[in-house]
């Protein structure tokens, strides 16, 4: 039997009693498949799909059909795991109209049951999709549609001034129906003051232990990401290890003649 399934009221209630939410990305079936069967309770079809996946040095070339496309295969894996998908750049930027057509993409083509959105700059994008009943993840801290603008890859929220701007936005985004919020690479201090501060879970990346939950973009954590991984990512396996090692041991056995054998 499959386990009950993962929802905005299952999160609120994770962090009402203090347990721990895990969030990891999937871009595909296999992986999804693999990720629901491990018990993460949230997949995020992240557009660091742009990176990991297809090879971009951003995530700001990735379109709305590529996202699509992901998560539809993504949804076919998954029967726990909620499923939230990232809104790429500039399809929710333009209009609040366009921002809800592009979020009702993701709920009725790909059978997702959230959208997230980086920010606090698009409120009004963030409240219509909420009052038409989709669900939104909000993204501060380092938010990585805006790398052209931050400049690099930092850690955000490092002076006083900027650590009272995340608090406020993050207090903005809850006050606009959000139903949890990502955190990604702030100080563990203001992690835990935000955390502190919301009633909907805090889920932190690179931001310290006093979150309400964890996400990790899975290529890095499993060691499948031939490029830099960032330094708070804890590597849990290496699979472009092992994976040049069978392709290696294959191409060997092949050259030699050793392959096919018995299994011809
Ligand atoms: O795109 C993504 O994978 C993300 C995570 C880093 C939270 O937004």
């Amino acid at each position: 039997m499959s386990a009950k399934k993962v929802t905005t009221a299952t999160l609120r209630e994770m962090k009402r009693k203090k347990r721990s939410i895990a969030m990891l990305t999937a871009y595909d079936y296999p992986t999804a498949c693999l990720l629901d069967d491990s018990g993460v309770d949230v997949i995020l079809v992240g557009d660091s799909l742009g990176n990991v996946i297809l090879g971009h040095d951003d995530t700001l070339p990735v379109t709305m059909e590529e996202m699509l496309s992901h998560a539809k295969s993504v949804r076919r894996g998954v029967s726990s795991s909620m499923i939230v998908v990232d809104m790429p750049f500039m399809s929710y930027q333009v209009s609040p109209e366009a921002a809800l057509e592009n979020a009702a993409r993701f709920i009725k083509e790909a059978g997702a049951q959230a959208v997230k959105v980086e920010g606090d700059r698009y409120l009004d994008a963030i409240k219509s999709m909420i009052k038409a009943g989709i669900p939104v993840m909000g993204h501060l801290g380092f938010t990585p549609q805006l790398i052209n603008q931050i400049g690099g890859y930092r850690t955000a929220g490092r002076s006083k001034s900027d650590a009272e701007a995340i608090l406020k936005a993050s207090r903005k985004l809850e006050a606009a129906g959000v139903f949890a919020l990502v955190l990604e690479m702030v100080p563990p201090l203001l992690a835990k003051k935000v955390a502190r501060a919301l009633k909907v879970p805090v889920i932190g990346i690179g931001a310290g232990p006093h979150c309400d939950g964890q996400v990790l973009v899975t290529h890095d954590m499993i060691g499948l990401y031939p490029r830099r991984v960032p330094a708070f990512v804890k590597q849990y396996a290496q699979v472009g290890g092992q994976i040049k090692k069978a392709v290696s041991n294959f191409v060997r056995e092949v050259q030699s003649g050793k392959f096919p054998g018995r299994e011809k």
